[in-house]
């Protein structure tokens, strides 16, 4: 049971991804060690809001003025992409912390308006990158060097959810978020193709993007693959890393430096090559704790929200990861128009 001093929390949009919301803050209000409360949940569909509370045991609520009526003092924000500012400007209004789904708006003004307004009230805000947030990328941190080289896959099978928003701001932008967090450089060049497959929008892209620091990273992003993969790999000096999102893994492969009796090995000598021993390469895998990163999202939101200090993933890191997808959205109407590819319309694309 929650303590008196209990936060109290809501969520607003109970689809695929709210009912994970609902379900973790209730898993945390029975287990104590977070000291919160669900004091309902919000759909706009109220027949969904009814089957996800009776699920939870908590309330059903018509609208966000009825969560409000319940007192909460913080909320998770997974309605569509489209409707996140309409939602969270309603909430931060009235004095409720948010954490607010990827992507944080459907463009870079709603995301300044956002940021405004969680200045202007005074409220914590946070953005859902939970990427950040899964044990692989956590582990990976500590191992970053100079990465020079980034290739990364996040392939999906197709289904009917989030096609509000194309490829790159439902999935591509998990990854967006993690090379410009590793990456640490400021995007220079963005050179991009896409293509709708299935849907009227984006489901399939490459992405091929440069930094000020040399630094380079491939991104492709499927909603139309016949498997589902989250992998990213990167190359900086002597090292190789290999991170799966999905299994929660990281491979290290580093090079030996060179023996001190290779000093003199000649590169153009067939012979001083062959009799030289090539230099090693170890393996390392950094030992991971699985975790499921939405949990440790939302725990992290929650403890935000009570010392009121900045989250690990603030509104500027949502602006900035769409501020790039936008870009990479501009990258992809300009080639399907170079190369005569059917009109996406800026509305569509
Ligand atoms: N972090 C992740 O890995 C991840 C994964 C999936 C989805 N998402 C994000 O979560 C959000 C929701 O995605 P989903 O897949 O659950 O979508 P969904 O379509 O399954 O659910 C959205 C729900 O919001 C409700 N809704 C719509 N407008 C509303 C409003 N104004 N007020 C209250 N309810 C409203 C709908 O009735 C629906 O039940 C999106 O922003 C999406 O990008 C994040």
């Amino acid at each position: 049971m929650p303590s008196g001093d209990a936060l109290r929390v809501g969520v607003v949009g109970t689809g695929v991804f709210g009912r994970n919301h609902v379900r973790i803050y209730r898993d945390l209000q029975s287990d104590g060690a977070q000291r919160v409360q669900l004091v309902g949940v919000v759909d706009a569909d109220f027949a969904r809001a009814q089957a996800v509370a009776g699920e939870f045991g908590t309330q059903a609520f018509r609208s966000v003025d009825e969560l409000l009526a319940a007192d909460a003092q913080a909320a998770s924000v997974a309605v569509p992409t489209l409707a996140h500012l309409t939602v969270a400007r309603q909430l931060m209004q009235n004095g409720v912390d948010v954490l607010i789904e990827k992507p944080l708006a459907a463009t870079v003004a709603e995301a300044d308006e956002l940021i405004y307004l969680a200045e202007k009230h005074g409220r914590i805000a946070q953005t859902g990158h939970l990427e950040r947030f899964n044990p692989a990328v956590r582990a990976t941190l500590p191992l970053l060097t100079q990465p020079m080289f980034f290739e990364v896959h996040r392939l999906s099978v197709f289904s009917q959810r989030s096609l509000d928003v194309d490829v790159i701001l439902d999935l591509m932008i998990h990854d967006i978020d993690i090379v410009l967090t590793f990456a640490k450089s400021a995007v220079k060049e963005v050179r991009a193709v896409g293509l709708p497959i299935l849907s009227a929008k984006t489901d399939i892209a490459n992405v091929r993007m440069e930094f000020e620091s040399g630094a380079v990273a491939n991104f492709t992003a499927s909603r139309v693959s016949t498997e589902r993969v989250r992998k990213l790999r990167f190359f900086q000096p002597r090292q190789y890393v290999s991170l799966d999102y999905s299994r929660q893994d990281v491979l290290v492969l580093t090079v030996d430096p060179l023996a001190p009796d290779q000093a003199d090995l000649d590169p153009f000598d067939p012979a001083s090559v062959a009799a030289s021993a090539l230099p090693g390469i170890t393996p390392f895998k950094p030992a991971i704790e699985p975790q499921e990163p939405l949990r440790a999202e939302l725990s992290s939101f929650l403890q935000g929200v009570r010392q009121r200090s900045t989250p690990e993933v603030t509104l500027e890191d949502g602006r900035r990861a769409l501020a790039v997808a936008t870009q990479i959205v501009e990258a992809i109407a300009e080639h399907s128009h170079r190369v005569r590819l059917p009109e996406l319309t800026r509305a569509e694309s």
